[in-house]
Parts: C-alpha cells; structure tokens; sequence
C-alpha cells in the first residue's frame, strides 16, 4: 500500500506551487526561460502533472475539489507568463531600439556625379547636326601614312603645304595625322558614291603651345559626294549647321587656298566683336577624285574640316583652348 496522502497538503502544496511559479515567472528575463519554466510547471513531467498525479491517492469525493483548484492554478501561471513574455519582448525591443539609434543629421556619403568632357560634347553636338541632314559618323586612326595624310589629299613630297602642317613623325612615312582630311581617302576607297560622312577625331601639329594653340586638337571632318552638287550645297550645308549651331551669329565665307578643294574657303563667325575662323572647306579637287577611280566629271562634292576647340570655346566663352586639356577639375566642373 503506497502512503496516503490528505486534501490538505495536497492544497497546501498547490499554494507553494502557486508562489513558486509567481516568484520564478516574475524573475525570468527571457523567452528561453519562461519557456523552461513553462515546461518544467505545466509540461507533461511537470510540478504541477505530480501533484495531479497524488491525486488519484485521495478518496474519490475530494478529487474534484483538488482538479478545480489545478485547473485555477495552471490559468493562472499560463496569464502570469503571457504577461511576463510581452514584458520581456517589450524591453528586448526597447533595447534594441535605443542600442540601433541612427542618426539621421549624419551627412551622407557623397559621390559627385560625372560629365562629359566639354569637347566631347561639342563634338557630340557637332556630330549630331550632321546626322540630322542625313550624315553618317566614320572614322579614321590617329597614326597616318603620309600617302593619306598628304600625297592622296594632292599634296605630293616636297610641295609647300606640307609646311602649314607640320607634324610628328613616327618612321619615315608614318606620322601623327595633322587634319581628319585622311578619312575622306579611306572612305571612298571603300565606298563608291553617293556619300555623306563625318568624321570627328584627334589631330596634331608640332606647333608651340599658347592660347589659341596646342600640339593635339579636334576636328569633324565633312565629305558629300554625289552628282550635281557645287559651291551652293557647301554654303548652304555649312550655313544651316552654323546657324544650329551658333544660333544667329554673323558668318561670312573668305576665299582660301587648299591643295585638295578648288574652291577653297574658310568660314568665320563673328565673335566678342572679331572674326573667327572656325572651319576650312571647299569643293573637292577633282585631282583628289581621280586619284581614287571616281569620275570628275559625273561626280563632285564638298568638303570641310571643322576645329572643335573653336566651337567649344565660341559656345562656352573660353579665352584659353589650354583650360581644355589641363583636367582642372575647378574648371571642368562648371560645364
Ligand atoms: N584639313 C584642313 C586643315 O586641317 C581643313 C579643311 C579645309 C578640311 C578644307 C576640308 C576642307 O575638308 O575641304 O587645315
């Protein structure tokens, strides 16, 4: 026969549970504990399952008074650690916030957005013109034989105006193109007539570096070929873009000379109360078509050769083409 046991210290043991659970509930500081002590009161090997276990000790009238008194019990511990897990929750919370402050005023990390370089977008717009009146955008190397550079463009070895261009050279034939006029020769060495091209790119002159000069520059080179044009196309082609370009500005055409256009001209806009010369142009030797196989006689054409840093400097009023090239970011930050 197993011990018996009474109502009474089965309630009195109930009451120190009661206290027990009240105490321990109110010292736990985390989910995990009240958890465990979840568990150890009301789980299945629980303190509160051995009491219910005696019970069955008791004479069978009593019993239900001990199983109300449970029942009320473990309510009672399952509110007490309801509220104590949103209280625990509610200061991890708290302080997680005040640990994670951000601090707002901090000033951001700042990456300065880049640009294009002035000349580039020159170039871009320059080039843009062109491609509205039907163009398209070919292009040339920078190293140059002087078969293209020269010879082909009607200026033979030894002749004079070799000396308006001189340059670098890098062997005896090769050499650092002085105009984009080159790319004229190579695009219709490879594309018969009717063309329209333009072509933007870097050149160079062994000249002394000052306001208005610099041993490396730009051009857009302009080639139309096709039957029928003459002097009145290359005005009005070089008028329109002008006036795209420029807006309103005065132009005027000067009678020039260049060995591979006959006509020759060169255009200037008037600026700051001068005349300045922005590009050279002319109606293309026919010397220069038949060196290629194209026929002077069913086709012509016009040609132009436009200096970039002029435009950029016109349109931006730059007084020193050398605050283009230096990577001054003071300057280059204002465009
Ligand atoms: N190539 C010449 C220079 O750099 C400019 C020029 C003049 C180009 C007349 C042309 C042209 O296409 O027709 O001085």
């Amino acid at each position: 026969m197993s011990a018996t046991i009474s109502l009474q210290q089965l309630t009195d043991q109930l009451d120190q549970l009661e206290a027990e659970a009240a105490k321990a509930i109110g010292a736990a500081g985390s989910a995990s504990e009240l958890e465990d002590l979840r568990v150890g009161l009301l789980g299945k090997k629980g303190k509160l399952s051995a009491v219910l276990g005696a019970m069955g000790k008791l004479p069978g009238d009593e019993r239900p008074l001990v199983g109300q008194r449970a029942n009320v019990l473990k309510e009672q511990v399952q509110g007490l650690l309801g509220e104590r897990l949103s209280a625990v929750k509610a200061a991890a919370m708290a302080e997680r916030i005040a640990s994670e402050t951000l601090d707002v005023t901090m000033p951001a990390t700042y990456t300065p957005a880049g640009h294009r370089h002035p000349l580039i977008s020159t170039i871009e717009e320059i080039v843009d013109i062109f491609s509205g009146l039907g163009y398209r955008v070919e292009e040339g190397p920078e190293i140059e034989t002087d078969h293209y550079n020269f010879t082909a463009l009607n200026i033979p070895p030894h002749h004079p105006a070799r000396d308006m261009q001189d340059t670098f050279y890098l062997s005896e034939h090769e050499l650092l193109r002085t105009h984009t006029s080159p790319v004229q020769i190579r695009h219709l060495e490879k594309n018969p007539p009717p063309v329209r091209i333009v072509a933007p790119g870097r050149v160079y002159r062994r000249d002394a570096v000052d306001a208005t000069h610099s041993p490396v520059f730009h051009q857009v080179e302009v080639l139309a070929i096709d039957e029928g044009l003459d002097f009145s196309h290359l005005r009005g082609t070089v008028t329109t873009f002008l006036q795209r370009f420029f807006g309103d500005l005065p132009v005027r055409f000067r009678a020039s000379y260049f060995p591979f256009t006959e006509p020759s001209a060169e255009v200037d806009v008037q600026w700051r109360g001068r005349w300045l010369e922005v590009m050279g142009c002319g109606m293309v030797d026919p010397a220069v078509l038949e060196g290629l196989g194209i026929d002077p006689e069913r086709y012509s054409g016009f040609a132009a050769g436009l200096g970039v840093e002029r435009f950029c400097m016109v349109r931006h009023g730059i007084d020193d083409i050398r605050r283009l090239f230096t990577s001054d970011l003071r300057f280059l930050e204002q465009f």
